[in-house]
């Protein structure tokens, strides 16, 4: 019941619905995916559950313009990202170009019947701005919106359940408008069949494109590892991965992209509570039902091996999976429990605020003794996220160490109180920290060691290579070695300048012309987590008067609390005659950080200049346009 817009041979969605007896569009501007997959999972559970026959369509195979054409009797719904400095994907170009005309006639789009989702990180200045350049548009040319827009916001990982009660609202405009709601019975699209055989050991994600940007994935050794700082929950790591003869490189201020597998302990979890330990690694092979499938595991695999390095397992369930996993329940005790917990936001927050709830926690929420065999392997196969990369900013320069690639990991081990357990830990950096191998006298007391290293994949039979893969960004230096730097960093953001200050200490030593650098670094304490301090001291020392370190410590006993920005405020007038002067500024670390940062300077740039705020954001932008002001950040 649902298509995919792709074989279109029209580029004018109006006419597309009416030949197809289409009810509605759905659209999706999205860069990463996480629109069109929200798209795509709409789309099915419209023709599925309610009969909405639904067109899902990418924007840009559509000319924008004919969206004005759609006739009242069907609807159109947009999920839309936001992305940077309030930026539409690539494929909401055309759309973004002529929603400027449709907000100039206020019925340009009379007809229209509407649905709008927009996706963002309220960390990030211009949160859900493209979302609400779209609807303002429609909404003052004559449209209608069925419900009131509604957005995702990211900053507390809110995304997931945020379309899911878009959707709950969407459902109920559906069965207000008569369409009738059918049960839905499970229809696996793949099929699973344990044979005789080898275990399959293949641990190289099947999802993974290689790309103008991203590299191909290889296993490459450890060296070099050791704590930069521990203080209560929190440490820090620093390692090198050996690009070796691999046939991949980087560029100083690349990001690299790790591949984490899941602890041991997670597995062993999660196949006891499906009663399925004793299969652990026999081979299976995975075959798609129909031709639109494409597996998220390679085949042959085993369970160990899908479980392990394929498939998000550590991450929470959300609402959604909790209910559609109900269905399976073993015991009607076990379906009732879910299902209430599943029934309401509210009550899914409960559980959610008392226990990390991976899949199987929440299986073993069913009792110890109660396995789950009636849970299709094909169903978790499917509806379990692909495992992704987590990307670290480089902190190695790729002028002193062409074949070594820095890291600089914050260990994530939130900490919860009262929660069961009271620690998570965060996955990739407790991989990469297990993967170095540090004494255990070296770890912070709340670890513990439950993420055994297993061996990659043959070719990796020393335990200590980890998979990765190089993605290349615009954070980079300028050309000329003596253009001014501006600097600013909180925490871990400090990895990229590492590169950045020694590749220009290297030039000055060589007696290259060296711009003068101004350092803003942000950390909680000078003797607690004060990254790099003394590498730091060597390069001010190598680099005399061209390098100043400003520092700023949020949490120094009897001092009042300094962040960054703070300092940067003090010393707006110096940042923005710098910037006048054509210095380049880079900031790295946390959305919310930048975002203050960009308002110290704001405010430095209108009052030194006398400019309004439009006038403001015109200078602020043109330097963002030219590459002289960067941004490396992240929620
Ligand atoms: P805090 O933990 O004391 O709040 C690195 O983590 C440093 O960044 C710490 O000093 C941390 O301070 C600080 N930090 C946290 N939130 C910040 C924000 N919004 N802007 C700037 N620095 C921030």
């Amino acid at each position: 019941n649902c298509t995919t817009s792709k074989a279109s041979a029209t580029r004018n969605i109006a006419k597309r619905l009416a030949d197809g007896g289409y009810d509605a569009v759905i659209f999706w501007g999205s860069q990463s995916g996480t629109s069109e997959r929200f798209a795509e999972a709409l789309g099915r559970e419209c023709g599925t559950r309610f009969g909405v026959h639904a067109l899902v369509a990418d924007l840009s195979d559509f000319d924008a313009e004919s969206i004005a054409e759609i006739s009242k009797d069907k609807f159109a719904v947009f999920i839309l990202s936001t992305y940077g400095e309030g930026d539409p994907s690539d494929n909401t170009a055309g759309l973004w170009d002529w929603i400027k005309k449709v907000k100039e006639n206020s019925s340009a789009v009379r007809e229209l019947r509407y649905l709008a989702f927009g996706l963002g990180n309220s960390n990030y200045k211009y949160y859900n701005r493209v979302l609400d350049v779209v609807a303002d548009a429609f909404d003052a040319s004559g449209a209608t919106a069925l419900i009131p827009r509604q957005k995702a916001d990211d900053a507390n990982g809110g995304t997931e359940e945020d379309f899911q009660s878009w959707k709950d609202d969407v459902f109920a405009l559906f069965r207000g408008m008569g369409y009738e709601e059918k049960s839905i019975k499970y229809q696996p699209s793949i099929k699973i069949e344990f044979g005789e055989g080898q275990e399959a050991k293949h641990t190289l994600p099947v999802h993974h494109q290689h790309s103008a940007t991203c590299s191909t994935i290889v296993p490459l050794p450890i060296k070099n590892a050791r704590e930069l700082f521990t203080a209560g929950d929190r440490n820090c790591v620093h390692l090198e991965l050996d690009l070796g003869h691999s046939d991949i490189g980087y560029k100083t201020g690349d990001h690299v992209g790790i591949w984490p597998s899941n602890p041991d302990q997670e597995v062993t979890r999660l196949l006891e509570a499906l009663g399925l330990q004793h299969r652990r690694h026999e081979a299976f092979t995975v075959t798609p039902l129909d031709d639109s499938t494409k597996p998220k595991i390679p085949s042959p695999t085993s369970l160990d091996t899908a479980f392990r390095h394929h498939l998000e397992i550590c991450a929470p369930v959300s609402r959604k999976a909790l209910l559609d996993i109900a269905q399976f329940a073993p015991t009607p005790e076990a379906k009732a429990l879910l299902l209430s917990y599943g029934q309401s936001r509210e009550q899914y927050e409960r559980l959610t605020a008392t226990m990390h709830i991976t899949l199987a926690r929440l299986l073993q929420l069913a009792g110890p003794s109660t396995t789950w065999t009636t849970l299709p392997l094909s169903f978790l196969f499917e509806t379990l996220q692909p495992l992704q990369p987590r990307y670290y900013s480089i902190s190695s320069s790729s002028v002193i160490s062409p074949r070594r690639i820095g890291i600089t990991a914050l260990v994530v081990n939130k900490c919860i109180p009262g929660t069961s357990p009271s620690t998570i830990h965060g996955l990739t950096s407790n991989y990469l920290l297990s993967s170095t191998r540090l004494p255990s006298n070296a770890l912070p007391s709340t670890h513990t060691p439950s993420y055994t290293h297993t061996n990659l994949n043959d070719a990796t039979t020393d335990g200590t290579k980890i998979l990765a893969h190089v993605r290349k960004s615009k954070f980079k230096l300028p050309i000329t070695s003596s253009t001014p730097l501006i600097l600013i960093a909180a925490g871990t953001g400090l990895a990229p300048f590492r590169a950045f200050l020694t590749e220009r200490a290297k030039l000055h030593s060589i007696g290259k012309p060296v711009g003068k650098m101004l350092l803003f670094f942000g950390c909680r304490h000078p003797s607690s987590d004060y990254i790099y301090e003394s590498e730091l001291a060597k390069l001010q020392s190598a680099l005399g008067d061209k390098l100043e370190i400003i520092t700023a410590f949020s949490r120094e006993e009897g001092k009042k609390r300094m962040y960054v920005q703070d300092r940067v405020g003090q010393e707006s007038s110096r940042v923005v005659e710098m910037l006048d002067q054509g210095a380049s500024l880079y900031v790295c670390g946390k959305a919310g950080m930048a975002r203050e940062v960009d308002v110290k300077i704001e405010e430095a740039v209108g009052a030194g200049k006398g400019l309004g705020e439009k006038e403001v954001k015109a200078w602020t932008d043109g330097l963002k346009k030219r590459g002289k002001w960067r941004a490396d950040v992240w929620g």
